[in-house]
């Protein structure tokens, strides 16, 4: 490393994130599809630590409390790291300290998170070599949900999730997330799945949901009494399959959500409920494996 960091440790929050919209529009030649998405960050985190030494060689080392995970280039974080040194051209040591405390493979973006605070932290160690836009940049080629947990808050993305604009949401959100048993669900069997389901998006079949009354109702701080404008296209596909997931998302329901949703391409299920205490009471109804959290605004 030619630049000595002006700090040697950063610690961030990764923050989950809930698709309170989520559209497929269109499958594209690259393998991708395109969406119209609103994501928003809850204050349930994983707290990601970044170490860095001075060092010729470029060295990257992991460590994962809290639940079981790859330590090497599986892991996104790990290639986080990689990718960033790679890009401003400098060797190091990074040591990545992870408490994880998001669940894994749920649809609540704890990978990408993870990685968008590896980023950021490692960008302020090195006093800042990459500007904003090549910061996104970068986080896109690591993951589609990347660009968007760097900037958190609420965010309508189109593209494949990279191309963001801001949202104002006037009031918190009070919401339990929930995840349950061993259901996982695979992000690019999630997308095969809806393009058969969906006949490969050529148009027959219509869209859910309405965009324009939830931006409205985020602004003015009325979300609850738009609640059918949330929507999850993943829904019909993914939870038939899932009744864990099902189930919690009936039970959030029943226990008064106004909303109650799959968030990404699942399986966890969000409900939006009217207050704190009462997100807190359908969490401790529901037990364990959910969690009351509210929104990072
Ligand atoms: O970008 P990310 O690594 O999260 O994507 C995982 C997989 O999910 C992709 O390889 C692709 O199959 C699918 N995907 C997609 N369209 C998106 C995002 C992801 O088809 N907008």
């Amino acid at each position: 490393m030619n630049q000595n960091p002006h700090r040697r440790r950063v610690t961030r929050y990764a923050y989950a994130k809930i698709n309170l919209y989520l559209d497929i529009l269109s499958k594209r030649e690259d393998g991708f599809h395109d969406l119209l998405t609103v994501m928003h960050s809850l204050a349930m985190h994983d707290v990601v630590t970044v170490e860095v030494f001075a060092c010729p060689m470029t060295e990257i080392s992991l460590r994962v409390y809290g639940a079981h995970l790859p330590t090497d280039q599986k892991n996104l974080a790990y290639r986080a790291a990689e990718a960033f040194l790679q890009r401003i051209n400098k060797t190091a040591r990074v040591h990545l300290n992870i408490r994880k405390n998001l669940p894994i493979a749920a649809g609540l973006a704890g990978g990408s998170s993870d990685a968008a605070a590896t980023l950021r932290a490692l960008n302020e160690l090195f006093r800042y070599p990459l500007d904003e836009s090549a910061m996104l940049a970068l986080g896109a080629t690591l993951g589609s949900d990347v660009p968007y947990c760097m900037v958190g808050g609420t965010q309508i993305c189109r593209g494949r999730g990279e191309k963001m604009q801001p949202l104002a949401c006037r009031e918190p959100l009070y919401a339990v997330v929930a995840m349950g048993g061993r259901e996982r669900v695979s992000t690019p069997r999630a997308f095969a799945d809806t393009d058969e389901y969906y006949h490969d998006f050529d148009g027959s079949v219509p869209h859910g949901g309405n965009p324009e009354s939830l931006y409205t109702a985020l602004e003015n701080g009325s979300l609850s009494a738009a609640a059918d404008s949330l929507y999850n296209a993943f829904e019909p596909v993914i939870l038939p399959f899932c009744p864990v997931a099902s189930a919690l998302k009936e039970k959030m329901l029943s226990l008064g959500a106004y909303a109650a949703h799959m968030s990404g391409s699942g399986p966890s299920v969000f409900g939006l409920f009217h207050s704190e205490q009462e997100a807190r009471a359908a969490a401790a109804a529901i037990g364990y494996g959910a969690h009351a959290t509210m929104s990072v605004l």
